[in-house]
């Protein structure tokens, strides 16, 4: 059945070799998925060579796990890891046909990493951005070729989640769209499309979930009683469980842009600005005792 507002899967165009900029854990993930079942080279690029060799050490890392784990076939890891390759130079998008973005959730950093690849690649390559919170239609604004941009929103970790928020802008071109549709098939995902609005759909609720858990802590109930008192309720993972998993800044700024867009409808926290300050990678320290609390 083709999803909501997905336009005719046979526009769809095909994609041969996959480009991702910025080659952090999200990157990795996702370039994992793309070599793995798309089938196809991925080239991974960031500022430096650290970063990219870090990156694609990661999807090494993560073929082997499989590996050990049975998941894959021997024969299957080492296409997998060959098909993922790292530069420091987006010279190497030259004959792609779909490049995503994970860089920094700027507006500023988005457009200039897309003003330079679309200096590269040809007028059909397909430009995707990961991006959780930011506006898709004014990442396209400064674009030669704005039909060519679509969001493609995966969800951490990449892996297991099986949902993809794919954002039309204005201009987004049907092929474009259809051929998002299409990969995200290949790639296993439920896809489905939403507006071009701050934070989509899943961000909004999950952000303003975890405010309130915040906002709880910070008018006085203990925070591991109000973490907690969400658990019943058959979420997979507490709210600030995820939280450490998201990371403290990332879910910080992405509240902010969020409190710009929505007012007092979200909330942004002293208290994990605090924590943010004081350098935490989440909430809790356990005790020998197994007990967790806020230091
Ligand atoms: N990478 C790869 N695989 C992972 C993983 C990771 N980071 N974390 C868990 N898995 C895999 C495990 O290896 C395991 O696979 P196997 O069965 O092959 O061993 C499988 O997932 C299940 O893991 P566990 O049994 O350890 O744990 P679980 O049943 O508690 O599931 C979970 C883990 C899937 C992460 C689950 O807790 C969950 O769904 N949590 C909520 C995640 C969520 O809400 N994500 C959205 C975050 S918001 C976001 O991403 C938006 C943004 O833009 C900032």
């Amino acid at each position: 059945k083709r999803p909501a507002g997905a336009p005719d899967a046979k526009l769809a165009r095909p994609v041969t070799k996959v480009g991702v900029v910025g080659a952090g854990l999200m990157a990795g993930q996702f370039a994992l998925l793309f070599a793995r079942l798309l089938l196809v080279p991925v080239v991974m690029t960031d500022i430096d060579a650290a970063r990219v060799d870090k990156g694609v050490a990661y999807v090494h890392g993560e073929v082997d796990k499989l590996l050990a784990k049975g998941r894959i076939s021997p024969d299957a890891a080492n296409r997998t890891r060959a098909l993922v390759t790292g530069s420091v130079s987006k010279e190497a998008f030259a004959d792609a046909d779909f490049v995503i973005e994970a860089v920094f959730e700027e507006l500023t950093v988005k457009k200039q990493v897309f003003a330079e690849v679309e200096a590269i690649v040809s007028p059909e390559c397909i430009l995707a951005t990961n991006t959780s919170s930011l506006s898709v239609t004014a990442m396209a604004e400064d674009l030669k070729h704005p039909e060519r941009l679509v969001g493609f929103h995966f969800f951490n970790p990449v892996a297991v989640m099986p949902l993809l928020e794919i954002v039309r802008a204005p201009k987004t071109d049907d092929a474009v769209l259809a051929t998002a549709f299409a990969t995200a098939k290949s790639l296993r995902k439920t896809a489905v499309l939403v507006k071009d609005a701050a934070a989509f759909v899943v961000n909004r609720v999950l952000l303003r979930l975890m405010g309130e858990v915040f906002a709880a802590f910070d008018e006085g109930t203990d925070a591991h009683t109000a973490d907690n008192a969400l658990r019943p309720m058959g979420l997979p993972m507490t709210p600030f469980t995820l939280l450490a998993m998201v990371g403290l800044p990332v879910a910080q700024h992405v509240t902010e842009s969020m409190h710009e867009a929505f007012g007092e409808r979200i909330a942004v926290s002293a208290n994990l600005q605090a924590l943010i300050d004081a350098g935490r990678k989440g909430l809790w320290e356990t005790a020998e005792d197994g007990s967790q609390s806020v230091p």
